[in-house]
């Protein structure tokens, strides 16, 4: 999008916004621009979807509703309520129909500013951020939240619409099922990720707590689809090798996490399955014998330093 089409979008603004909406109009699309280039999304692109993004602000609601339906979009009867979030999917109708925008990634960033969806493109989340940590935002935790934006983007959008959520159901507003959507999806992928995370440091913990020796962990996401990361460990003896899955099981259980399966308590390697976590307990010949490092030569080897010295 061309600075003369950002001009002429900014003229058309004028007359249909207040001056301290178009303020934040501009803020806001400063502030994709600056996300944008921190998480690698196109940076004209945010800044026009910043700058139009609340185009509908003021529309009067039957008129929103109405141009919404003359696209042949349904709109469920507690969605005509909340103006709040008519005026983002009006937006996008209104720059598509009448402005001729065509960009799938900006009218898209628009249609869900307020209330996101689940699994939001990158230009989506930029100009979500955006408006929720734009310079003229000034509500009380608003620096804590800028921070977070810029270093993990994901957060920040997560603490918009939980604040959302929280907000409408204290008042006993309805909430838009877009925002519970994104949310559930974006509270659901942080959870997985930190998990794997979780249980292969409390794995690391225990093993090296039981004296396990010359722990390694592995990441083979990018390798095979079997497993996210490998754990491997040797025990001085079998019977060694055994206490060592013992309590690793049950530290794990105590965590709430269950192996799908285990092999080889009665050899001398033991394998615990934690689905993305394989956990592999060897004695000594039997680590030598079978080398799974060097079968998994190309994977990445996990600091488990900071797991091991806390
Ligand atoms: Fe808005
Ligand atoms: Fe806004």
């Amino acid at each position: 999008m061309d600075t003369q089409r950002n001009s002429e979008f900014l003229e058309i603004l004028k007359k249909r916004l207040t001056a301290q909406r178009l303020y934040h109009s501009i803020c806001v699309a400063e502030q994709a621009k600056r996300l944008a280039g921190i998480f690698g999304a196109d940076r004209e692109k945010a800044y026009t979807a910043g700058l139009v993004h609340d185009i509908m602000r003021y529309e009067p609601p039957e008129k929103m509703i109405e141009l919404i339906e003359s696209d042949s979009q349904t709109l469920a009867p507690y969605e005509k309520g909340i103006t709040v979030t008519l005026h983002a999917q009006a937006g996008e109708v209104f720059l598509r129909k009448e402005l001729g925008v065509t960009d799938s990634e900006i009218l898209s960033a628009v249609r869900y500013h307020t209330t996101g969806r689940e699994n939001m493109t990158l230009l989506e989340k930029v100009i979500y951020a955006a408006d929720l940590t734009s310079e003229d935002r000034n509500y009380p935790d608003v620096n804590e939240v800028r921070l977070l934006a810029e270093k993990d983007l994901d957060a920040a959008v997560l603490r918009g619409l939980s604040f959302t959520i929280e907000d409408n159901a204290a008042r006993c507003r309805p909430i838009h099922l877009d925002t519970v959507r994104a949310f559930n999806f974006l509270a659901w992928e942080r959870k997985e990720k930190m998990e794997i995370k979780e249980i292969l440091k409390n794995a690391v913990k225990v093993l090296d707590s039981k004296k396990a020796e010359n722990i390694t962990a592995l990441k083979i996401t990018d390798l095979t689809v079997v497993a996210d990361y490998f754990i491997i460990a040797t025990g001085t003896s079998s019977t060694h090798i055994r206490a060592l899955a013992d309590e690793v099981e049950d530290a794990l259980s105590k965590a709430g996490v269950k192996p799908g399966h285990t092999e080889g308590r009665t050899t001398g390697w033991i394998l615990l399955d934690y689905g993305a976590l394989v956990i592999h307990i060897f004695t000594a010949d039997q680590r030598e014998h079978f080398n799974l490092e060097h079968l998994w030569a190309d994977a990445e080897t996990v600091d488990i330093s900071e797991m091991i010295s806390e």
